[in-house]
């Protein structure tokens, strides 16, 4: 965030976070989605808090707020003529029904609430998968996940990485067979039709290609049980043990432990040292 709102100071850009999944995240203590200009927060029922669809835009610039609620209420300045501000209202710009019905807003007030509680669930899966996963990674099977000191989760997903996108896809099939609903995550935008036909990157982005071909989403609720992490973690070992997964350096220097030292590719090690 450092060199982004940086950057963003030195040429005059407007800064829009997608904190779609980073409701009660952090970085150095502060919020996520409270960096820029504003920040959009996702309610799909995949998030951590839903609504079942919905989300929220949070406007952090004070100047964007008039028309933010305008566009809010249709496009009218029906906001100000309900707070008493002015006689009538009327269509002042463009705009959308963006907001939420009593019924959704009701649901969804309850996620909030539990807010904290749902979190704290979530990241006690989250550490429980970390620990059990620990020995996987130190026999070279996978890579968990590092998080920088600087930065508090929210227990949204829990991911291991495989050695190559051959073994991730053999591992998703093997693992549905022992009924773990493991998943890839996205197909990162820039290499789907979609972003090919509308968007560029100045550089080839080899890293997002292979983290995105390596990456398994291991299934995590606020309710997952121990004996169904149990499980999963079991069906990994089983899984990736016998597809001899010790031979490959380490292609992901950003994902190392900050603490380690790099680990020379004439090793053929396979993991992290933490
Ligand atoms: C990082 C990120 N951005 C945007 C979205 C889109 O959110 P929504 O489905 O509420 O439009 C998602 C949803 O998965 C997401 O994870």
């Amino acid at each position: 965030m450092d060199a982004i709102l940086e950057i963003a100071e030195r040429r005059g850009l407007v800064v829009i976070e997608d904190a779609a999944q980073a409701l009660h995240a952090a970085f150095r203590g502060k919020q996520l989605g409270t960096f820029g200009d504003a920040a959009a927060i996702s309610f799909h029922e995949t998030k951590n808090l839903m609504s079942g669809e919905g989300g929220a835009l949070v406007v952090n610039n004070p100047g964007w707020t008039e028309r933010a609620e305008i566009i809010w209420e249709k496009g009218t300045n029906r906001a100000a003529f309900a707070r008493g501000e002015i006689a009538r209202y009327t269509w002042v710009d463009l705009g959308s029904s963006f907001l939420p019905s009593e019924l959704t807003a009701a649901f969804l007030l309850a996620q909030l609430e539990a807010g904290a509680d749902v979190t704290a669930q979530r990241l006690f899966a989250w550490q429980r998968y970390h620990e059990a996963l620990a020995p996987l990674e130190a026999a070279g099977l996978l890579i968990r996940p590092t998080v920088p000191a600087e930065c508090r989760h929210n227990g949204h997903i829990y991911y291991v990485l495989t050695r190559d996108g051959a073994t991730r896809d053999a591992a998703l099939l093997q693992l549905r067979e022992q009924n773990v609903m493991a998943v890839m995550h996205y197909v990162p935008l820039h290499s789907s039709p979609a972003g090919r036909r509308f968007a560029r990157t100045p550089t080839p982005l080899p890293i997002t290609d292979d983290l995105s071909s390596r990456l398994i989403r291991l299934p995590l609720y606020p309710s997952i049980s121990a004996q169904e992490q149990a499980h999963v973690v079991g069906a990994l070992e089983r899984v990736l043990a016998p597809m001899g997964c010790l031979a490959r350096p380490h292609a992901s220097p950003t994902l190392q432990p900050r603490t380690a030292a790099p680990i020379p590719a004439e090793m053929g090690v396979f993991g992290s040292a933490d």
